[in-house]
């Protein structure tokens, strides 16, 4: 399983991609996202994790629309892969209740039945 954590700080790995708010970067996250997985030894999550890369860009984007975000692959203590991205917005994410006919606040639902855990 994968953690996706959206998490302030340093971290100190090669494994990360800076990234421009603009719609194109959705998609270099989803490659950049399934070549580290990959590499790391996780070819498996690759699916989940451009789901949940998509997911957390897109989201990173809208609350943070005029700088770019960070987006980074590490493997945990666990032997867990990780997945973050950082942006610039004070506000947290909140996982929404989305009725069935809200067109906005699926994406954390994808992320949450995707991920062991996420903050
Ligand atoms: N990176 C973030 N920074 C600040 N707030 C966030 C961030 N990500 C999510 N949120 C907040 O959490 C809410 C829920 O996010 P979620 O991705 O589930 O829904 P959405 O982005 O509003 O709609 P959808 O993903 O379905 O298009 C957002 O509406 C926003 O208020
Ligand atoms: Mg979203």
């Amino acid at each position: 399983m994968i953690t996706a954590a959206r998490c302030r700080g340093e971290f100190g790995n090669d494994r990360e991609l800076k990234l421009d708010p603009e719609p194109s970067s959705v998609r270099k996250a989803r490659d950049f996202v399934a070549k580290q997985l990959t590499e790391l030894g996780f070819p498996r999550c690759v699916e989940d994790g451009i789901l949940i890369a998509s997911e957390l860009v897109t989201n990173a984007q809208k609350a943070a629309p005029e700088t770019p975000c960070l987006l980074a692959v590490r493997v945990d203590a666990g032997y867990h892969p990780v997945i973050e991205v950082h942006d610039t917005s004070p506000a947290l994410p909140e996982l929404r209740d989305a009725d069935f006919l809200s067109e906005e606040g699926r994406g954390l639902h994808i992320v949450d039945a995707l991920c062991e855990a996420w903050e």
